[in-house]
């Protein structure tokens, strides 16, 4: 479907001119819908928030699978950089055995994330805070989509210009998030963990290398998306 046949079915006939308009002046479909569906479940989103993307229900289906192989009482799981929220909610939905503590610094964002839980209701610990900071408590499974485009890396006008920098880059090479969560993460994570990174195409290789820098002696397995790209990362120590 073309952007215009999107506007068509989901804008009101009365506020289609605007509409298109809008999309001529480079601004995202889902942005001028204000709603994407996600995992099947309806996500709103503005300006505040990155658009959710194909990759990230990846991630979720791929943590669903783990969950379900490797977990089976009730599950502790921390998302970091929730943005819409819509790993965590679509994952509150499928498997009703989590409990889920979001954090994002951006309060702008949260206040998206939590219209989102509630119209979706699911109930989900929304936490403003830089990273997992002041998070006193220790999960089994950590999940996050960090920022991850290096600074001088081009990125596409309708990105660049309309979704939020602070969802969208980290440092000079991408890769300051991974490193910031891994650094301190034994501090979080229980005996028995899994972390879930949704990662750029090439950074997998030294996403391994981090992990095995802060983790004792961890199983890393890289995952390919639909496009075989290197997409995400899955770090655990069990099997
Ligand atoms: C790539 S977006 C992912 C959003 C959402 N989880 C998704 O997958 O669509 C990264 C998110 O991390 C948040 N973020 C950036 N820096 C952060 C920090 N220091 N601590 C917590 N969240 C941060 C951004 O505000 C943004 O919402």
């Amino acid at each position: 479907m073309t952007d215009i046949e999107y506007l068509e079915k989901y804008v009101n006939r009365k506020d289609l001119p605007k509409a298109i308009k809008k999309l001529k002046n480079g601004i995202p479909v889902q942005y001028i819908i204000g709603n994407v569906s996600f995992y099947g479940y309806k996500i709103n989103v503005n300006k505040n928030v990155l658009i959710p993307r194909f990759e990230t229900e990846e991630l979720v289906e791929n943590t669903l699978k783990y969950i379900n192989k490797y977990f089976n009482n009730k599950i502790k799981l921390l998302e970091i950089g929730t943005g819409s929220g819509c790993i965590s909610i679509a994952l509150k939905k499928e498997n009703t055995n989590i409990d889920i503590v979001a954090t994002d610094i951006s309060k702008k964002a949260l206040k998206v994330a939590k219209r989102n839980a509630k119209q979706n209701d699911v109930s989900i610990k929304f936490i403003k805070t830089n990273l997992y900071d002041g998070v006193n408590a220790k999960f089994d499974i950590i999940i996050s989509n960090p920022p991850y485009i290096a600074y001088n890396e081009k990125v596409m006008d309708i990105v660049y210009n309309n979704e939020p920098h602070l969802a969208l880059f980290a440092g000079k090479d991408g890769l300051y998030y991974y490193e910031e969560i891994l650094r301190n993460i034994n501090n979080i994570i229980n005996d028995k963990y899994l972390i879930c990174f949704e990662i750029g195409m090439n950074q997998a290789k030294q996403i391994k290398a981090l992990a095995s820098k802060y983790l004792n002696n961890p199983t890393v397995i890289v995952r390919k998306d639909l496009e075989q790209r290197d997409r995400m990362v899955f770090i655990h120590n069990f099997e």
